[in-house]
């Protein structure tokens, strides 16, 4: 039986590729839901946002990659909270959604791999690298607009299908979302005193 593995600290510089790769499959995947729903053109332009917002995390992380690579002494002992078994499982549901993507999938199917994507904390991982950037207003934005994302995808799970579950899930996520933003907040506040 595998031990369950406990959410470590661990430096930034080790957990950056394997999260700018799980980016890079989220965003394929979104771009491959951009092909198979051209009409209406309202989820079209949906599945494209959230291609270019994965591709906006990729670039993000690129750069935490420079300034480490730039500064190595600045960022030696920034640490991120990394959880080897949320990775593990969401490469695999990454690899499998490319999978079944590829054979075809209905609108409904498409939205609810989105939401069991943006449910797993790869995106709250990816906040907390932008830490090193050392620009509190630019992480806000990038929380600000996960947000705003999970609210399109609310929208589009409400008025493209029928399933209350998942909506019901989509809206959990904004507010979880939210009370994240809210905690970094009062922390940024405190930290300007
Ligand atoms: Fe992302
Ligand atoms: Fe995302």
């Amino acid at each position: 039986m595998a031990t369950r593995q406990r959410p470590k600290r661990v430096p930034i510089r080790e957990v950056l590729k394997t999260a700018i790769d799980l980016e890079q499959k989220t965003m394929e995947l979104y771009v491959a839901f951009v092909h198979a729903f051209p009409r209406p053109e309202e989820v079209r332009n949906f599945w494209f946002g959230m291609a270019r917002h994965e591709a906006g995390h990729v670039g993000a992380l690129t750069l935490v990659d420079a300034i480490i690579k730039t500064d190595p002494e600045r960022v030696e002992d920034t640490r991120v909270l990394f959880d080897q078994g949320t990775i593990t499982r969401l490469r695999a549901l990454l690899r499998a959604y490319l999978r079944e993507a590829q054979q075809g999938v209905t609108a409904e199917r498409a939205f609810e791999m989105a939401v069991d994507i943006e449910a797993s904390e790869l995106e709250d991982l990816v906040v907390d690298m932008l830490s090193v950037v050392r620009s509190a207003r630019w992480r806000e934005r990038a929380v600000q607009m996960l947000i705003h994302d999970l609210g399109d995808l609310s929208y589009m799970v409400e008025r493209h299908t029928k399933n209350e579950d998942l909506l019901r899930r989509a809206d959990e996520l904004i507010e979880q979302r939210r009370g994240g933003l809210k905690a970094r907040a009062r922390v940024a506040r405190r930290r300007r005193g």
